[in-house]
């Protein structure tokens, strides 16, 4: 049976495990597709793409910038000074504005509920490129960087050292849940996922404040400590959360020579992350980067260009 097609891409929670696989396969397609052609086939032409950004990219504004013209679309780049979402105007109308001048909305924002107004409002897919509660478009090129490097996603074992509560936390715990991955946050009290979060995964998740929990982990993945709106706490959060810096000894701890190091980036290089960790040999942070490309090329081809989401047929 043909996989359902997705509408938008707001949450990982709200993809079917074929759904987020068939992403997977696509995501995986399109970037072989480039790599053996040089190119891919303009499945996007004459559809463009707007993209409202609350907060600052690199990532996200390059390589969907980059996954439009790559198909053969164009992206138009509205900047945290240019449209003023739920301030200069409300997101209903925003949403309905740009239904009339384009095929697809990216959105970074603040607040998540942002992501879902513009999806029921608009009339054209949504897709949310990071908001304060999750980052969606970040779990699914981490999941494929993860299958690509270890050859599978069922089983692994992914430790998520630092802020547990942010919004890459509660989207690699969802999209975990989808292939079958185990998860342990290892955060302090006071940056655990909040238990909804946990509740609403299928994962095989642990919430620990040990820092033996990394040991046989696969992965170990971590994530600034002051996220995007947090600046005002930082102290205090550098403070709380020094012990669980991503350092040569805590790689060590997992006693797996072959733990891949994981992060989003940016990196606060020093905090959450040392550099002989973030440039090591058990690094994969750029290979992670340059798949965010390939992963948004999917998530665009499927919604905008109605390409269909390839079965599993293990
Ligand atoms: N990882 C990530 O989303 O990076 P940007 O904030 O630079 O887009
Ligand atoms: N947790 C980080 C992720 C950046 C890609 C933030 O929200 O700033």
């Amino acid at each position: 049976m043909a996989v359902a097609p997705l509408k938008h891409f707001l949450e990982i929670g709200q993809l079917s495990e074929e759904q987020f696989w068939g992403l997977l396969f696509l995501a995986q397609a399109l970037k072989e597709e480039r790599t053996q052609t040089g190119r891919n086939e303009p499945i996007l032409a004459g559809k463009a793409l707007a993209m409202v950004f609350q907060k600052p990219s690199l990532r996200t504004r390059v390589s969907f910038e980059m996954g439009m013209q790559h198909l053969g679309g164009h992206a138009l780049y509205l900047s945290p000074a240019e449209v003023g979402l739920g301030t200069r105007e409300s997101a209903p109308d925003v949403a309905r504005v740009l239904s009339g001048y384009v095929d697809g909305i990216m959105a970074r924002v603040f607040d998540h509920n942002h992501v879902h107004e513009l999806a029921q409002w608009g009339s054209v897919p949504v897709i949310n490129g990071l908001s304060d509660y999750c980052h969606p478009c970040q779990a699914l090129a981490d999941l494929m960087t993860i299958w690509e490097q270890l050859g599978r996603l069922t089983g692994v074992t992914l430790a998520y050292v630092g802020d547990g509560a942010n919004n890459v936390a509660t989207s690699l715990l969802a999209a975990a849940g989808k292939v079958g991955m185990v998860v342990r946050i290892v955060s302090p009290v006071g940056y655990q996922p909040a238990p909804e979060v946990i509740d609403a995964t299928d994962a095989d998740a642990t919430v620990t404040d040990d820092l033996d929990a990394v040991v046989g982990a696969d992965v170990i993945y971590t994530d600034v400590w002051t996220s995007m709106g947090q600046e005002a706490q930082k102290e205090q959060r550098v403070a709380d959360l020094a012990a669980y810096q991503l350092n040569e000894g805590l790689v060590a701890r997992t006693r797996n020579d072959n733990t891949l190091v994981m992060h989003c980036l940016p990196a606060h290089r020093g905090e959450e992350i040392i550099d002989s960790v973030a440039d090591g040999t058990q690094s994969v942070l750029f290979p992670q980067a340059h798949n965010r490309l390939h992963a948004q090329k999917a998530i665009l081809a499927h919604l905008l260009g109605k390409a269909p989401l390839p079965e599993r047929n293990d």
